[in-house]
């Protein structure tokens, strides 16, 4: 099949291409780097001809309105144009249609037009990755505050492309529909998150730091439990910190 990757440069983007390239598939990553720009749609139509199915993992937190927004707006009209539409599978946040956080709701309207385009289309939920996991424990380490202290299954975004690529060249549903939510095998308070990066770390002590603007800033108050039926998998967050290379520290 061929596969068009949008966000292929990403963290979750790159394990799709990679994972979907071990499969067999013909893969085409698309972003910015490779001269497709979603908020303008430049480059969309030539990397979208022949397109079996297009995994949607371009995303920007910070420019939602412009990438998440009209990014998709875009990709729509482009995949409405095809001979025969695509398959859209497209990554979401789980808890997304009851959180007032901003990218939260960012991330619904995002399901409701893919919902109301009438084009085939899968989307999935997914609980906050590790890397995001551990990027936000190193911000709030210390601070216990201005983030949400709420227990969390993080993810490891490799098993996260893994289904996303099991939907996309599973069978094309007849219009959008939604697949289980997908979150970490375990169940994680923000304490055990910081103590787990602080280990990771070689950090003894814990410091006041509050998280910073932007990406943390946006992630922030999403739910980070999935909802019922979902699937569990993947490496824990432990597990898939040990993997990760120490920073090297004066
Ligand atoms: N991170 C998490 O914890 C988490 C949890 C659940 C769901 N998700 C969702 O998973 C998806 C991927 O997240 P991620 O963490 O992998 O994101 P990421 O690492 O920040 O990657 C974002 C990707 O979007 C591309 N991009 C940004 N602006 C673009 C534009 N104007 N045109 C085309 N491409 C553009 C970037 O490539 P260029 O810079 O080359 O353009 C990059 O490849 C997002 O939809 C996110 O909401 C993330």
């Amino acid at each position: 099949m061929r596969i068009v990757v949008t966000g292929g440069s990403g963290v979750l983007g790159t394990q799709v291409v990679h994972r979907a390239r071990e499969l067999g598939h013909q893969v085409v990553p698309a972003s910015r780097r490779w001269g497709v720009d979603l908020s303008t749609g430049e480059g969309l139509g030539a990397v979208l001809a022949g397109a079996d199915a297009v995994v949607h993992a371009a995303a920007n937190p910070r420019r939602s309105r412009l990438v998440d927004v009209d990014g998709t707006v875009q990709l729509l009209a482009a995949i409405a144009t095809m001979i025969v539409p695509a398959h859209l599978v497209y990554v979401s946040l789980v808890g997304c249609a009851a959180s007032k956080a901003p990218y939260a709701r960012t991330k619904r309207a995002v399901e409701t037009m893919i919902e109301d385009s009438d084009l085939p289309a899968t989307i999935v939920r997914s609980t906050r990755f590790h890397p995001s996991a551990a990027f936000l424990a190193r911000a709030m380490v210390g601070a216990r505050r201005g983030v949400s202290r709420e227990p969390a299954r993080p993810v490891d975004p490799a098993w996260v492309a893994s289904e996303l690529v099991s939907h996309a060249v599973g069978e094309r549903p007849d219009g959008c529909v939604h697949a289980p939510d997908l979150a970490g095998p375990e169940m994680l308070t923000t304490d055990q998150l910081a103590d787990a990066v602080l280990a990771h770390d070689g950090r003894a002590h814990r410091f006041l730091r509050m998280p910073g603007l932007g990406r943390a800033r946006a992630f922030a108050t999403v739910a980070d439990l999935p909802g019922p039926g979902a699937l569990l998998g993947g490496s824990s967050f432990g597990d898939w910190l040990g993997r990760q290379p120490l920073s090297v520290r004066r």
